[in-house]
């Protein structure tokens, strides 16, 4: 039996493998896959910011975890040419945190805030005016003699990513100029990435083995290039080292990645819907309860590639498992 530590394909966490990669992100939007919607906006805000020589106006990507928001901040300081800091939601604590942050920007500097739905509200309100027209007020001193006094930023852009844009304030929702929402890739998308990096890792891969992984990484660059990574494993110590399509399916097939992409936990999640509450309506805190999961993680992660697959719906009264959820399983829909 094999012990997976971590769910192999959840994309919620970062990988540190992947993150101590820096060759498999791209640097360019020329290199960047997938997205075209995303990459012509982008290509002609930044374009037109360099040709005004202003910063580019502040940007919000959202969309589910893995799908290359970091990656495409990166890309677009490298693109403006200029330096970009990076931090979270949960890591600023304190208002003065955010204050140090903003006031050590050169002119023209990326911010990059991750998780940006996690600030607290203190620290959001620090933003507005320093999103709006580049200045923080600072509180100093306490009680009567206390004083605000207001300091001068650079000019800076501001790029927020977020895999929940629902519990975005709508006061900072408004101060971007750039929303755009990231898609899951497909399976062509996919393959072309798993076979971009297999080159950089200089991996010997063919087509089919390729495809194999796409099919089944959730249409999630981040979840494809560690699929890739331990395949690799197994190629290099049961086989001589290609990946083929047998390699990728032997390989899968022992990480308990089924041929749709699913794992214990996504089965036990359905399997549980199916068996414990007739198939649902059944509500996301009840599941969470009754898996001991969170009902974050079931909303974060768990639930958008079972509704992209069809295999759950949304109703105003709970979750429900569809036909072809049931079908998954080889099990009848008898509704
Ligand atoms: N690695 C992760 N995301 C990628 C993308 N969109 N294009 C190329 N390589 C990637």
């Amino acid at each position: 039996m094999i012990i997976i530590e971590d769910r192999i394909i959840t994309a919620g966490f970062r990988d540190e493998d992947v993150e101590n990669e820096p060759k498999l992100r791209p640097q360019s939007l020329e290199s960047y896959i997938g997205q075209e919607n995303v990459k012509s906006n982008m290509k002609v805000f930044i374009e037109a910011a360099k040709g005004r020589g202003e910063p580019l106006d502040h940007v919000l990507l959202y969309g589910p975890p893995g799908l290359g928001k970091t990656t495409l901040s990166n890309i677009i300081a490298n693109e403006m040419g200029v330096n970009i800091k990076t931090t979270s939601g949960p890591a600023i604590e304190r208002p003065g945190d955010m204050a140090a942050i903003l006031n050590s920007l050169g002119e023209g500097d990326i911010l990059f805030i991750d998780e940006i739905h996690r600030l607290n509200r203190m620290i959001e309100e620090i933003l507005y005016p320093a999103m709006e027209d580049f200045v923080i007020d600072i509180v100093i001193g306490k009680g009567a003699g206390a004083r605000s006094v207001r300091l001068d930023l650079p000019k800076f852009t501001l790029i927020g990513a977020t895999t929940r844009i629902g519990l975005l304030t709508a006061p900072l929702r408004d101060r971007f100029g750039v929303i755009h929402r990231l898609e899951p890739y497909n399976i062509s998308q996919l393959k072309t990435i798993i076979k971009r990096s297999s080159g950089v890792l200089d991996i010997p891969i063919d087509d089919a083995g390729a495809e194999e992984i796409a099919r089944r990484s959730r249409g999630t660059p981040r979840i494809a290039n560690r699929l890739l990574k331990r395949v690799r494993d197994f190629a290099q110590v049961k086989y001589d080292g290609s990946i083929t399509e047998e390699v990728s399916k032997y390989a899968l097939d022992l990480l308990e990645v089924d041929k749709m992409g699913l794992d214990n936990v996504d089965r036990k999640m359905l399997l549980a819907m199916i068996e414990k509450f007739g198939g649902g309506p059944v509500g996301v805190d009840t599941l969470a309860v009754s898996i001991s999961e969170e009902s974050e993680t079931i909303e974060d992660v768990y639930e958008p590639y079972l509704i992209q697959l069809g295999y759950i719906q949304r109703t105003p009264r709970g979750r429900i498992v569809t036909e072809s959820g049931y079908n998954h399983f080889g099990l009848s829909y008898l509704k």
